[in-house]
């Protein structure tokens, strides 16, 4: 049974197995890579420190860098084993509004097609009201039938499909 917990450095050993489960460089949708600190991931230090970095982005009484929106990170774990990431954008902005939604999400690959996403999603929308949000925007570029299933289990409603300077993307809304 999967859980959402708050990113910890507890969890590098088996963060790092699953980062080399993916394609060298490959985005992880929720994860917040960009905000790691250059360095090594692979060193403690530089991990607890990224880690530390996710963790304030949910704190509102700390600025958040340009560009950016307060957000909450979770990973999502099964005992031991780290099996993805997911993140809840407190708001959006322009940027958000036209193609990033307020929620990403990834899977590491020796994990999917078990229905870990569909339920951290759905774990996520209660979060989502109790910020005080009435709908969610949860976008995805056109051909990902696995994160359009994803959102479409969980009630989301198509809006459009448009040109972004990211690609072609699915926007969806998840009344809550
Ligand atoms: C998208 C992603 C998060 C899905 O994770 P997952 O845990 O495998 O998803 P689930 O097991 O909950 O499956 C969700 C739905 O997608 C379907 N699905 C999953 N992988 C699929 C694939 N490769 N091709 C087609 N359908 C797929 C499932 O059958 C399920 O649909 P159903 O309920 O109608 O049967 C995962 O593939 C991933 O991390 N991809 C890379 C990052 C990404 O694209 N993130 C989303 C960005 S918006």
């Amino acid at each position: 049974m999967p859980e959402l917990v708050t990113p910890t450095e507890t969890l590098h050993a088996s963060w790092l197995a699953a980062l080399a489960e993916w394609p060298a460089g490959a985005h992880q949708d929720g994860g917040g890579l960009r905000l790691a600190p250059g360095g090594d991931l692979a060193d403690p230090a530089v991990f607890a420190e990224w880690v530390d970095t996710l963790r304030r982005q949910a704190d509102t009484s700390v600025a958040v860098g340009e560009g950016r929106v307060h957000a909450t990170h979770w990973w999502i774990v099964e005992g031991d084993d780290y099996v993805g990431a997911i993140d809840l954008r407190h708001y959006l902005n322009d940027v958000l509004l036209d193609l990033g939604g307020h929620i990403g999400y990834s899977v590491r690959p020796s994990f999917r097609r078990r229905g870990v996403a569909t339920w951290a999603l759905g774990a996520v929308l209660p979060e989502a009201r109790a910020l005080g949000l009435e709908r969610v925007l949860v976008t995805c570029d056109d051909g990902n039938t696995a994160s359009a299933r994803t959102v479409e289990r969980n009630g989301g409603v198509l809006e459009d499909v448009r040109s972004t300077p990211a690609g072609v993307k699915r926007r969806y809304w998840i009344a809550l």
